[in-house]
């Protein structure tokens, strides 16, 4: 039996990584799915891959304005939402002393703000007993190197979550946090991490792992499936952590 049929799921950052590995495995799950991201032939590209009827919307998550666009879409196709995932992220490593003031805002109006109000927007439009999946990282609250700025924004995320989980609990909403450990998707290629240390640096991470290895985006999107969907239907307020024991190591 299909877990999310006749589920309507929109997944920010669904273009690459974690967010497409999820749209996918909801999509052949039997959602209609809707993901976003920026660069419009990479979310053309997705919706191809994905199939089943999937929607792109192209826009940054740090403009409030695309919010309220993809609100409006969902509300004029579907009339409501079953599944918000805040998934869409962005991060540069970097010693504090070298953060910029505009690197610091990037990161925050990304993967805070672009939470905050993506939530704030949809949120009207998710049924009463659905589900909101926030995408935070293991770096919330392990102490990685050159992850601060990071680590600080994608805690937010995680403190949003625990209060939606209360703040929601008229509508039998559940929010939950997803926290990935490393896992192998572009993202890697964007951590400011130059192309000759990428290497070690990626065999360093793995070795950090008690399972041995980096995760892979479908290992994700099985996780974000669980908490979506009735398998995890009495599952509020936790960070699942997706990282092959890394918090442990
Ligand atoms: N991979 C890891 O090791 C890891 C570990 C812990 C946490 N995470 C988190 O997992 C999430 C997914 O990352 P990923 O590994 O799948 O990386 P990815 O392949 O680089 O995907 C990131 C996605 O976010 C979108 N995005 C970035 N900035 C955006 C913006 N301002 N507005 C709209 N979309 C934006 C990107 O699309 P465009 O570039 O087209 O905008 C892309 O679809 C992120 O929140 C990341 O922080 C990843």
């Amino acid at each position: 039996m299909q877990q999310l049929k006749n589920k309507v799921a929109v997944i920010t950052g669904g273009n690459s990584g974690i967010g497409k590995a999820t749209a996918q495995l909801f999509a052949e799950e039997g959602a209609q799915v809707i993901i976003t991201g920026r660069r419009d032939d990479v979310v053309d590209q997705a919706v191809a891959d994905i199939g089943h009827g999937a929607i792109g919307l192209v826009g940054d998550v740090a403009d409030l304005a695309h919010h309220q666009k993809l609100a409006d879409l969902v509300k004029n196709r579907f009339g409501r939402l079953d599944v918000y995932m805040a998934n869409a992220g962005i991060i540069n490593l970097t010693t504090s002393d070298k953060v910029t003031p505009d690197e610091y805002d990037r990161h925050f109006a990304t993967n805070t703000r672009g939470v905050f109000f993506g939530v704030q927007a949809v949120a009207p439009l998710i049924r009463d007993g659905g589900s909101i999946i926030v995408t935070s990282s293991l770096a919330a609250t392990k102490i990685l190197p050159d992850h601060t700025v990071y680590a600080g924004s994608k805690a937010a995320v995680a403190a949003f979550a625990r209060n939606w989980a209360v703040e929601l609990k008229p509508r039998k909403i559940r929010v939950n946090i997803l926290s990935p450990g490393p896992v192998e998707t572009a993202i890697l290629g964007k951590l400011g991490v130059s192309e000759a240390d990428s290497p070690a640096f990626e065999r360093h991470m793995a070795s950090l792992i008690p399972v041995g290895r980096m995760g892979l985006p479908e290992e994700l999107a099985r996780a974000a499936l669980f908490l979506a969907s009735e398998a995890g239907s009495f599952v509020n307020g936790i960070e699942l952590h997706v990282d092959g024991g890394m918090t442990l190591a």
